[in-house]
C-alpha cells in the first residue's frame, strides 16, 4: 500500500536520491534553488509518498514573497521512475495544496511544464507579475490563486522568507551545490 505522510528526517537519504535519480546531479543549479538554498520547508508543507518502508514521491513548498506580499513556492516534486502515471504525482500535488489553503496560504507559484500543472490550477498568467533570481523560461513559470485575486496587482522580485535551520547543514542543497543558474 502507498501512504502520503509527512515528510520525516529518517525520508531524508532515500529523498535526496530519488530527486538525484528525477533531476539529475545539476539540478541545484536551477533557478528555484536559490529560493530554497539555506531554508527549511514552509512549516506542515513537506511530504512523500511511502510504500514498502520506500520513499516513492516528494513535494515540498516553501516560504517566499514579493514585496510584503507571501506566497508558496511549490518544488520538487518527483515521483520514482517505477511508479510514475499511476496518479502518485498528482495524489502528491491534491495533497499538498490542500494542506496549504488548510494552513491559510493565499497563492502558490512554481516552474514547471504547463501541461501537467494546468490541471490543478497552475497558469501562465497568474505569475506574470513574478520575477525570479536567476534565469528561467517565462512560459514555465506558473502560479495558482488559492484564494482569487491573491496575486493581482503583485510585481516584483520572488525572495526567500522561509526557516533557516539552527544547523546550517540541514538546510536544502547543504550540498557544495552553488546555485548559479
Ligand atoms: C512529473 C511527475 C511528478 C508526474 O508524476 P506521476 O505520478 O507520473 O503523475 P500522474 O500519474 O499523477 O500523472 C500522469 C499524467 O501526467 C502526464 N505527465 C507527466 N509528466 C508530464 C509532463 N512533464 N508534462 C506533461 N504531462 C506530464 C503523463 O503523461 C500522464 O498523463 P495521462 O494522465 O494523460 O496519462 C513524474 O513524471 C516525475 O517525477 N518526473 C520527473 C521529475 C519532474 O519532472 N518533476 C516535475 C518538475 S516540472
Amino acid at each position: 500500500m502507498i501512504t502520503i505522510d509527512s515528510e520525516k528526517l529518517f525520508d531524508i537519504p532515500q529523498r535526496e536520491m530519488l530527486l538525484d535519480q528525477s533531476f539529475g546531479p545539476s539540478r541545484g543549479l536551477k533557478t528555484c534553488e536559490r529560493l530554497r538554498e539555506g531554508r527549511l520547508p514552509s512549516r506542515g508543507l513537506a511530504f512523500v509518498a511511502r510504500g514498502n518502508d520506500q520513499v516513492l514521491g516528494t513535494i515540498r513548498l516553501w516560504d517566499v514573497a514579493v514585496g510584503t506580499r507571501p506566497l508558496l513556492m511549490l518544488g520538487p516534486l518527483a515521483v520514482s521512475p517505477a511508479c510514475r502515471g499511476i496518479g502518485l504525482g498528482s495524489d502528491l500535488m491534491v495533497h499538498a495544496l490542500a494542506q496549504a489553503r488548510r494552513l491559510g496560504h493565499r497563492a502558490i507559484f512554481l516552474v514547471g511544464d504547463a501541461p501537467y500543472y494546468n490541471r490543478f490550477g497552475f497558469h501562465e498568467k497568474a505569475a506574470e507579475g513574478l520575477d525570479l533570481p536567476g534565469p528561467f523560461a517565462r512560459e514555465r513559470l506558473l502560479a495558482l490563486e488559492i484564494e482569487p485575486g491573491a496575486l493581482s496587482g503583485v510585481s516584483g522580485m520572488v525572495r526567500p522568507t522561509g526557516p533557516v535551520p539552527l544547523r546550517p547543514e540541514n538546510g536544502e542543497a547543504a550540498r557544495g551545490f552553488r546555485a548559479v543558474a
